[in-house]
């Protein structure tokens, strides 16, 4: 990844503008893209900025995903590379801080509803790709992925 890009923890008033450009088009960036669960307990937000500018972001949250073991327990939501930005390694780097985090704090591993389109970019970053295909409304066909954080990708 170019050098300048900065990585680090963001408010999540920081994800708005990306969550409205990227993920949930129908709406206005601002609160109407806030997460119900953004400011609680264990919530977390990354970001990459670049002249100030946030360009990628990604939030991780307490949630145990029934299908997994209990050991999966964080949550990935809200992933999402500004159009202008992607192949650049930024995702990558945004989605290797959160492993990072999470497993110095103790978390064992941590899933996502992916977009199809997504698929592959989870699978090349060392994540499982479970499951049947889901619909989630408005957003298109999904796939369960996970990850355990103490695997290390070698690349
Ligand atoms: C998916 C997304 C977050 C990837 O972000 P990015 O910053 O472009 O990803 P990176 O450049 O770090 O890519 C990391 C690796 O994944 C690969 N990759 C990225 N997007 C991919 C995709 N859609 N399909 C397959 N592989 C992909 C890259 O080629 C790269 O592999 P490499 O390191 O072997 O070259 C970005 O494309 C995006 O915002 N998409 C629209 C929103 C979205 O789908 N978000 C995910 C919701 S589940």
């Amino acid at each position: 990844m170019k050098a300048e890009y900065t990585i680090g923890r963001i408010l999540p008033e920081d994800t708005w503008a990306l969550r409205a450009a990227v993920l949930w088009p129908e709406k206005e960036p601002g609160i109407q893209c806030a997460l119900p669960v953004d400011l609680d307990a264990g919530v977390f937000h990354l970001g990459a900025r670049k002249h100030g500018e946030v360009i990628c972001i990604a939030t991780f949250m307490p949630d145990r995903h029934p299908a997994l073991g209990p050991e999966i327990d964080y949550r990935l939501r809200a992933m999402a590379t500004h159009s202008d930005h992607r192949g650049r390694g930024v995702g990558r780097q945004i989605l290797e801080r959160g492993i990072t985090e999470l497993r110095e704090h103790g978390i064992d591993g941590v899933w996502a509803d992916a977009r199809h389109a997504a698929l592959g970019f989870y699978a090349s970053l060392g994540w499982e790709v479970t499951g049947p295909s889901y619909e989630v409304t408005l957003r298109g066909l999904h796939r369960l992925v996970w990850r355990r954080t103490d695997e290390v990708i070698n690349r």
